[in-house]
């Protein structure tokens, strides 16, 4: 039986402004993908997704869009766009674009029009008296989410006022993202991920909310119109030939609200982030594991994106020194499962989050709009190292500034160091998705638990066996017949803390 690609594929999330820089202006762009394809197709993975290069003033690094159907000149060009596509195709990768829905640019023509006084509906505007905003909405970046305009009415932004969030309760909305999603499945795209997928409906009477939390009962999130946009995609996807697919950022409080964005007609996939916000820990995985394989049709895993705290960092956080093992563990975990993994560039370095970078060079609007208080998610942003010297360790031509200043550590870790050491992070994952890429595909779509020694997991997917040890001693491993990846040193029947491997059943 053969299977959609997107099932099992391992998906690389490719960050725009800090994967590579061909023009020398400091930021990521399409060229320089496109010069480091090689690079992804020998790391191993099956697909690229392309965070937001659509024209925009980067109020918040391109998810602020001001022309859908564009590429930002700091980007490169539509052609520049098309040659990226046929180049990934050449070379076997699916390319998945990003598609942000639930608000435009304020620099957006509609917008723009808005403010003269002209469509106001098709974005969120309200009066309201007393020069206070009409509802109690927080934005998810800080501090209110209605912007005043000169003539006194609101607009509601749910992230920062340059983002105004559109009125989906008008069907041009949904005629323009049609047509939009058509625009680039013609230009070959494989598929979609959908920024706030949980968002565009908000409760009709936009009432206060009593919880600022993702709660599933919020009349800022969720609502159950939202399903029927992604039916009417689904329909859109599926016209066109090939497995085009669409993938949500679906951010939720329960593994049944996740699955209903899921059902056969809607999305294929959404992300869990319930994988993402598990603590190292043996039980938290199992919970994630059981509920996300009893829940959705199809699984997906990630640890790390552009907007959380880098996995290694997070796990170390509890018990320094431990960061790098931990992740490797997790990632051989993560492959072992059944269902499709995304990675975030720069994982396979090891690239640790960057704390300290200066306020003055700080560029995220969380960073602003909590006036200090949060340090955003520059730190998981800071272009990658592609080589051990140079102004910006060859992430730029040479002598050019990469747009966030990195840390000295980033040159131990550069691509060119580590390609060919086999103790290297980089080697590791080349090992294991090639490894993954054999072994994986062909294993049956379902899980079995072993019994397993306390802070460790142990589970069978047909004649694998994979093992992680989250605890503090080691642990006995079941019989096995070899070892075929470990990340750390397996010695006959024993697992020591901090690793995962993945084992030929006897
Ligand atoms: C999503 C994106 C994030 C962006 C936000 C608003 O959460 O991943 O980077 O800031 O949407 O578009």
């Amino acid at each position: 039986m053969s299977f959609p690609w997107w099932r099992d594929a391992v998906v690389y999330e490719i960050y725009v402004r800090s994967f590579a820089d061909a023009s020398g202006d400091g930021v990521g762009d399409l060229a320089g993908i496109r010069e480091r394809l090689p690079y992804l197709s020998r790391l191993g993975v099956d697909a690229i997704w392309l965070t937001p290069f659509y024209p925009s003033p980067m109020a918040d690094g391109g998810y602020d869009v001001a022309d859908y159907r564009g590429v930002d000149p700091l980007f490169g060009t539509l052609a520049d766009f098309e040659a990226l596509v046929a180049d990934a195709h050449e070379l076997g990768l699916k390319v998945i674009v990003d598609i942000v829905p639930n608000h435009s640019s304020s620099a957006h023509p509609w917008f723009q029009e808005a403010l003269r006084g002209v469509g106001r509906d098709r974005y969120i505007f309200r009066d309201s008296e007393g020069g206070l905003p009409p509802n109690n909405w927080q934005s998810t970046f800080g501090g209110p989410a209605w912007t005043r305009v000169a003539d006194g009415q609101w607009y509601l932004h749910l992230f920062a006022p340059g983002q105004p969030d559109f009125n989906w309760r008008n069907p041009v909305i949904h005629e323009e993202f049609l047509d939009i999603l058509r625009f680039w499945l013609d230009r070959g795209v494989d598929g979609f991920r959908i920024d706030v997928a949980m968002g565009l409906y908000k409760a009709e009477d936009l009432p206060d909310v009593e919880d600022q939390s993702f709660m599933s009962r919020s009349p800022i999130w969720g609502q159950p119109e939202v399903h029927e946009v992604y039916r009417q995609w689904r329909k859109v996807l599926e016209s066109y030939p090939g497995e085009r697919m669409a993938v949500g950022e679906v951010w939720t409080d329960s593994a049944e609200d996740l699955a209903r964005y899921v059902r056969p007609d809607e999305l294929h996939q959404s992300f869990n982030f319930a994988w993402l916000q598990a603590p190292w820990s043996a039980e938290a995985f199992r919970k994630v594991i059981a509920d996300t394989l009893a829940t959705v049709p199809f699984a997906t895993w990630v640890l790390s994106n552009h907007d959380v705290v880098r996995h290694r960092t997070r796990y170390e956080t509890a018990d320094p020194g431990t960061g790098l093992s931990r992740a490797k563990a997790a990632l051989l975990t993560m492959l072992a499962l059944p269902g499709s993994a995304y990675l975030y560039q720069g994982e396979e370095l090891g690239l640790p989050e960057v704390k300290d970078i200066p306020d003055h060079a700080r560029q995220d609007p969380v960073f602003f709009q909590s006036k200090g208080r949060l340090p955003g998610r520059d730190g998981c942003r800071v272009p990658l190292p592609w080589t051990s010297t140079g102004a910006s360790l060859g992430f730029s031509p040479d002598g050019v500034r990469p747009w966030l200043p990195q840390p000295k550590v980033f040159a131990e870790l550069s691509a060119e160091r580590q390609s060919g050491d086999p103790d290297s992070t980089l080697e590791f994952y080349r090992r294991a998705l090639a490894c993954g890429r054999e072994l994986l595909k062909s294993l049956p779509y379902t899980l079995e638990w072993l019994d397993s020694p306390e802070g460790a997991l142990f589970f069978t997917r047909g004649p694998l066996i994979c093992a992680i040890n989250c605890g503090m001693d080691e642990v006995r491993l079941p019989p096995y017949e070899r070892v075929l990846m470990a990340s750390g040193p397996v010695d006959g029947d024993r697992l020591p803390p901090d690793t995962a491997t993945w084992l030929q059943a006897s």
